[in-house]
């Protein structure tokens, strides 16, 4: 059997960072209420001109590095991202031209913070109905270009980076599953209410911001994300004590804690870099799986449970050995 195994992985981080105590200047807020309520601490932001598809750019180009492999031999771009650089070109095209290929498919998946699961899941099937041998799959974002830095119930909580990785055809065991949702009766809870084709003044005005009933978000994704767990774990008929690391969407240290405990994991097993990221949304899973790749918690051989959930509702999951 073919699987499509993460072959290398790769990140990249705004230099800019804000902490909390930066925004107390500017908002009305603390940095104990953030980091109580969220467990964030600070994040990095993009500095003007820097964009989506430019910090995508360089994590891909160390997921590359990491995998040694050459960009030629890529079959397939998918980048997760709510923030692209432009309507279109697709950012993945950007992203192709600027690591100095064509040929290959390149396009953007829109599916909020379950992005780059949604990649992930695109790739694993291309790979195994042998679309091509190599796919490159990044989630990218600079999620600063839409927060209202004015508004203090969404400034605290976003930030700005990238993640990546290669996948390539294998005969050892690499992605074992995906599984991806959506529920759009949900549009208004999680939404930047403006766009192309509705409120395009707001857009024109630089006023197109995520807007967010955060209360209704949290309680719907703890929930989702304990279902998308058992449907993936009993969808393998693997236990939930077999898997050796847990790494879900970076949007709250509370949500994560919740979904942690329905998974019995102890959080020395759970990737945690919301404290130091903030929510990046379709960035946020390959950023936080780089590190531990790179830091060394992850090892080859290890099974992961990776899990998103965000905005549509879109949420989804992938079961891997790493
Ligand atoms: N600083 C200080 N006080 C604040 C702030 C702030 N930044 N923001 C809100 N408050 C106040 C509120 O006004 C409210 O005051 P009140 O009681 O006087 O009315 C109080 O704090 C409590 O507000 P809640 O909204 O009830 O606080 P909650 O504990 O629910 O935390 C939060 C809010 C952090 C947004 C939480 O609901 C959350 O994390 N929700 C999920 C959001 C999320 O993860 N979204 C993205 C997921 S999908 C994706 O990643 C795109």
């Amino acid at each position: 059997m073919t699987y499509a195994r993460i072959i290398g992985t790769g990140s990249f981080l705004p230099e800019k960072v804000v902490t909390n105590a930066d925004l107390e200047k500017s908002i009305e807020t603390s940095d104990e209420w953030i980091r109580e309520r969220t467990g964030i601490r600070r994040r990095h932001i993009a500095a003007d001109g820097e964009t989506t598809s430019e910090i995508g750019l360089r994590a891909a180009e160390r997921a590359i590095e990491a995998a040694g492999i050459d960009a030629a031999d890529i079959d397939l771009i998918v980048v997760g991202t709510a923030t692209p650089d432009k309507i279109f070109p697709a950012t993945a095209c950007i992203i192709q031209r600027k690591l100095g290929i064509a040929g290959c498919a390149a396009y953007d998946v829109s599916a909020a913070c379950s992005g780059f699961v949604y990649g992930l899941d695109v790739a694993n099937r291309f790979i195994q109905t042998g679309g091509g041998r190599t796919a490159l799959v990044i989630g990218a974002e600079t999620l600063s270009r839409i927060t209202n830095w004015e508004d203090r119930t969404t400034a605290v909580l976003f930030g700005d980076g990238a993640g990546a990785v290669v996948l390539q055809a294998n005969e050892e065991t690499g992605i074992i599953s995906t599984h991806i949702h959506a529920d759009g009766r949900a549009e208004e809870l999680l939404h930047v209410p403006t766009g192309i084709s509705i409120g395009y003044e707001a857009v024109q005005a630089g006023e197109a911001y995520i807007a967010m009933n955060g209360n209704a978000v949290f309680r719907k994704a703890v929930a989702t994300l304990d279902s998308i767990a058992r449907e993936t774990l009993a969808g393998n008929g693997v236990d939930k004590h077999d898997l050796d690391w847990f790494i879900p969407h970076q949007a709250n240290l509370r949500i994560i804690r919740a979904a942690a405990k329905k998974l019995d994991m102890p959080m020395e097993r759970v990737v945690v870099t919301v404290d130091e990221h903030a929510n990046t949304s379709a960035a946020s899973i390959p950023l936080a799986l780089d590190i531990a790749v790179r830091d060394g918690r992850i090892k080859r051989g290890e099974l992961l449970l990776l899990e998103a959930f965000g905005a549509g509702f879109t949420w989804g999951s992938a079961l891997l050995r790493y």
